[in-house]
């Protein structure tokens, strides 16, 4: 018998269910680099392009939610964060989700609004009794989800708490599932303290793949709000985003009117101004890590 079961070894434990949506996350825990703007107008090409693409504002100060003209869920109501630490009893989270109205990308986008708890949510997971919790709370959250998407785009809050070690790890490369399929994205800005910014941001991306034994790839950098009459602060440090190489530069943005007035009309980019410069930017960063 037990010659029998050595030769005859039950099939392996079934991998990982892979679904169907990709996970995109933009982080950086420096502030105003463009993570919401970018993570917005990126979500809006590839709803655009045919994609069922789900954004998530996972960032407490709702900037994303309000500057696509909602309001923020109620602070005692069933959110994101209560459905991470099983705190709603009721509904569903799909409850949560809104569509973003307008533009090419109609009928193919939704939000999740945010709602301000998520600010304790950091605090929240460190002290939760569950196992591995830091590091699966939104993953778990978010899976019934996925199926009713091709794509989930997360706009993560400038910080590297708890809250960024959760979205790290939900695009990470899931077994059975083709390297750079899901990912980080990462908006940088041109200037020297953007460099620090992502050692520090790599440092904990390397302590995750290692702790979990996980890949996490990182799908390339925005260079955004470039003006390269700023000199060469400006210039040099492209060039040193560019030498990187591995991850690549998806797209150089330059210093546009456009996102700014989409915001101050709280409209989305791509339906305030399709045809900008800005708006190719986000379609051409869409076609490069939806390719
Ligand atoms: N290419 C651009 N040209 C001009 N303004 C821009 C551009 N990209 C973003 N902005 C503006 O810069 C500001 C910061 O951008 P955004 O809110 O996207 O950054 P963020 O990284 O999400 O910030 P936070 O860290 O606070 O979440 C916003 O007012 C936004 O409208
Ligand atoms: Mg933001």
């Amino acid at each position: 018998m037990r010659l029998w079961l050595d030769e005859h070894p039950s099939p392996r434990p079934k991998a990982q269910r892979v679904t169907g949506a990709r996970r995109i996350i933009f982080g950086n825990q420096k502030g105003g680099v463009g993570k919401t703007s970018v993570s917005a107008g990126v979500a809006q090409a590839l709803a655009e392009s045919g994609h069922r693409t789900l954004l998530i504002d996972f960032d407490p100060q709702g900037h994303m939610t309000k500057q696509l003209g909602h309001p923020l869920i109620e602070i005692d109501s069933p959110s994101l964060a209560k459905h991470m630490l099983g705190e709603v009893k009721d509904g569903a989270l799909r409850d949560l989700l809104v569509p973003i109205k307008g533009g090419d990308f109609e009928d193919h986008l939704w939000l999740l609004p945010a709602c301000k708890d998520a600010f304790l949510l950091d605090a929240k997971l460190a002290t939760s009794r569950f196992v591995r919790i830091k590091e699966t709370a939104l993953e778990k959250a978010l899976e019934p989800l996925e199926h009713d998407f091709d794509f989930i785009v997360v706009d993560c809050p400038p910080s590297l708490g708890y809250s960024m070690d959760t979205a790290i790890y939900y695009c990470r490369t899931r077994e059975g599932e083709e390297e750079d399929t899901s990912g980080i994205v990462i908006p940088v800005l041109s200037e020297d303290s953007s460099a620090d910014a992502y050692d520090m941001l790599e440092e904990q991306i390397q302590d995750l793949i290692e702790d979990m034994d996980i890949g996490i790839a990182q799908l390339g950098f925005v260079v955004n709000m470039y003006d390269s009459r700023k000199g060469y602060v400006a210039t040099s440090s492209l060039e040193a985003w560019q030498k990187i190489g591995e991850p690549p530069v998806l797209a150089i943005v330059p210093e546009l009117k456009d996102q700014r007035e989409a915001v101050r009309v709280k409209a989305p980019l791509l339906a305030h101004a399709p045809y900008c410069e800005q708006a190719e930017a986000m379609r051409t960063i869409a076609r490069r890590i939806s390719g």
